[in-house]
This record gives structure tokens, sequence and C-alpha cells, in this order.
């Protein structure tokens, strides 16, 4: 087993959160790689809550970015885990007004970085025998939003991947789940305005946005549990429902 847990998007409010559950799950026995863009200050606000962590800094939607991760983890031992927290959902264009530059920016962050980091840390843990993948999908992978027609086409081509890797992966000792949040409170969604917020909640059977402790707590179930393969587990209150 190897000996680093990677989760990229650190500095983000979810990834912050799963950071911090995995090392208190694994109670220090695995060491949390933090990555983050360009949000340094938030980036230190999350090694500050996890001792013995270190960061790296990369634009994942680069392949140099994403090189550089990769060398400075294997640098320092054997990646066990790797979450795919970093994504973005910006600009919100509605389907008639989606522009060029949209698609590039959004699938490359949201499909292109994990899809190859999979690759590369999949190669890792292969060799090695053991290790697990968690990619970070939407229910809008899944459902219509006026504003979300390339997040939600990149979140579900995540969601194809994820069931891939785990069939390929799944017999050389690796395997591959993501999470499927809804409505979390997080600085992506904190500037969503009043209106869209209200219809949503109005969606959601339990009544409530979720906060990013609830989808580190079912990552870290994806993580533990060791017949859990391909799975898209829903950490959305029942707004799919
Ligand atoms: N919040 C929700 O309701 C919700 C619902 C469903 C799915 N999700 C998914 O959950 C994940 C985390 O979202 P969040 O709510 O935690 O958002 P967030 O707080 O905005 O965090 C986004 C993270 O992604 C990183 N990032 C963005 N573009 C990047 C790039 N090109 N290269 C490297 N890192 C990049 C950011 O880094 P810097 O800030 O350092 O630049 C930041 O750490 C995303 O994949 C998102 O699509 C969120």
């Amino acid at each position: 087993m190897g000996d680093i847990a990677v989760v990229t998007g650190a500095s983000g409010g979810i990834g912050r959160a799963v950071a911090k559950a995995i090392h208190e799950k694994s109670e220090g026995g695995l060491t949390l790689c933090l990555h983050y863009n360009g949000n340094r200050k938030a980036a230190d606000a999350a090694a500050a809550e996890i001792p013995g962590s270190f960061l790296v800094q990369a634009d994942l939607a680069q392949a140099e970015g994403r090189k550089r991760l990769l060398d400075e983890v294997v640098g320092r031992g054997a990646p066990y885990v790797l979450v795919n927290s970093a994504g973005v959902d910006k600009p919100h264009e509605p389907a008639l007004q989606i522009q060029e530059s949209s698609f590039d920016s959004i699938v490359n962050a949201n499909l292109r970085a994990p899809a190859f980091l999979m690759r590369d840390f999949g190669k890792e843990m292969a060799a090695a025998g053991s290790g697990v993948i968690v990619n970070v999908s939407s229910v809008l992978a899944r459902k219509a939003l006026v504003g979300s027609a390339l997040y939600r086409a990149s979140k579900a081509a995540l969601e194809a991947l994820t069931l891939q890797f785990a069939s390929e992966l799944g017999p050389r000792g690796v395997r591959v789940n993501a999470v499927v949040p809804g409505f979390i409170e997080t600085p992506m969604t904190a500037g969503i305005a009043q209106p869209i917020k209200d219809k949503m909640l109005s969606q959601i059977a339990l009544g409530g946005f979720g906060e990013a402790a609830a989808v580190a707590q079912a990552v870290c179930a994806l993580i533990e549990n060791d017949y859990l393969n391909g799975a898209l587990l829903n950490v959305d209150g029942g707004m799919t429902l």
C-alpha cells in the first residue's frame, strides 16, 4: 500500500474538507498532498489543519501542471489515494450562447485533467498493485439547469471515464469511484442568485443545502470499502429523486 493521498483542489471548499477527513480517518497513516492552483491563501489554511501535509501548485488544465503534481508526489513516496476535486463551473452560459473558449476551459479542468491524472497516477498504483481513485462529479451530470450545458457535459463524461477506469484498473488492484454532490455550500456556489437557490432548495427532499463535510464522509466511504468499484455515490439530500 502506498503512503500518499493526493487531493486536487484542496484550496476549494470540498477538496479541503476531503483532505481533512482523509487525514483524520487514516490517523496519520497517509501523508496528504494538497494541490491548489491560484489560491495560495486558502491552500495555506488547509495545510495548517493537516500536520505533515505538503502543498503543490499546478494548473491541472495544462500537461506541464499535471506532470509537476505527479513528479512532486512520486518524489516523496507512493500514491495510494487520488481525489480529483479540482473543477470549474463557470462561465454560466445558456445553451445557445456557449463559447469555444468556455468549452476549452471547462472541459480541460473538469475532464482532461482527471483523465490524464487517472492515467498517470493509475499507472503508479497499478504497478504497486493497490490504490483508490475518487472523482468528484455533480448531480448536474444528469439534470438540466440553464447555464450548465458545458459543465453538465464535462461531468457526464467524467462519470463515463470513472466507469471505464474502474473496469480496466480493478483487475490491477486499483478501485475507481465517483462522488456525486448536489448543492454544497462552498465558494463555487456562494455567488449563485437567490431565485436559483430557492428553486434548487425546493427540489431537495431533505430541505437544505449540503456541507462539504458530508461529501468528504462519502469520499472516505468510497476509499475505505474495498468492494466498491465503479460506484457513483450521490450526496445530494435527495435532489435527484
Ligand atoms: N459546490 C457544489 O455545490 C458542487 C456540486 C457538485 C459538484 N461540485 C464539484 O466539486 C468540486 C469542488 O468544488 P468546490 O465546491 O469545492 O469549488 P471551489 O471551492 O470553487 O474549489 C474549486 C477548486 O478547483 C481548483 N481549480 C479550478 N480550476 C483549476 C485548474 N485549472 N487547475 C487546478 N485547480 C483548479 C481551485 O483551485 P484555486 O482556487 O487554488 O485556483 C479550487 O481548489 C468541483 O469539481 C465541482 O465541480 C461542487
